[in-house]
């Protein structure tokens, strides 16, 4: 039996996304990308499209990287070091961690610097809001490119206001 997979549709991309992506993916869009935008909007969703296209990616949230914040020597920190395009999700989402939070993205932002490694960052979080939640250090390392605003509907609820099944085929 075929185990049923969730499809993921570049078509669901919201367009202003979609077009800063493909800007950035051609090379004509300076790196690193700061996408942010309310929950539901398809930030995740687009950048798992990302990381599909993109062979030698390394996906990461921010939380998973906090765990491993004071480990230098770690499989993240590695894996990271060898990408083509590190892809880093719900940046600023948890306050759990937030001191180790802080250091994991500041170094993560460092080594994709140091090694020229373009970095995708994505959150809830306006770039004023994270550089609160932060402080100027961290707004300033991963808004120093290209900032993506998502504007649009919570998917989540859009796609049963329009009948669509859940259980889809
Ligand atoms: N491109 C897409 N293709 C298919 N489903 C999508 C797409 N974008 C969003 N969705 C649907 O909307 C939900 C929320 O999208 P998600 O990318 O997780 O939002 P965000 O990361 O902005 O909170 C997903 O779980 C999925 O059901
Ligand atoms: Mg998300």
């Amino acid at each position: 039996m075929m185990f049923p997979r969730v499809d993921r549709d570049p078509k669901r991309v919201p367009e202003q996304l979609k077009c800063a992506l493909r800007g950035l993916l051609r090379g004509k869009l300076p790196w690193p990308a700061y996408v942010f935008g309310p929950a539901g909007v398809g930030k995740t969703c687009a950048a798992l499209l990302v990381h599909d296209t993109v062979p030698e990616a390394f996906w990461a949230d921010a939380e998973l990287l906090a765990e491993h914040a004071y480990e230098a020597e770690s499989w993240p920190w590695r894996f990271a070091a060898r990408a083509q395009l590190v892809i880093v999700d719900e940046v600023g989402c948890r306050s759990r961690y937030s001191e180790r939070e802080y250091l994991a993205i500041k170094r993560m932002a460092d080594q994709c610097h140091r090694l020229a490694i373009p970095a995708l960052w994505v959150s809830n979080l306006s770039p004023e809001q994270l550089r609160q939640h932060f402080d100027d250090r961290v707004f300033s390392r991963i808004c120093c490119g290209t900032v993506v605003p998502v504007k649009g509907k919570d998917q989540r609820f859009f796609r049963r206001q329009n009948g669509e099944s859940l259980q889809r085929a």
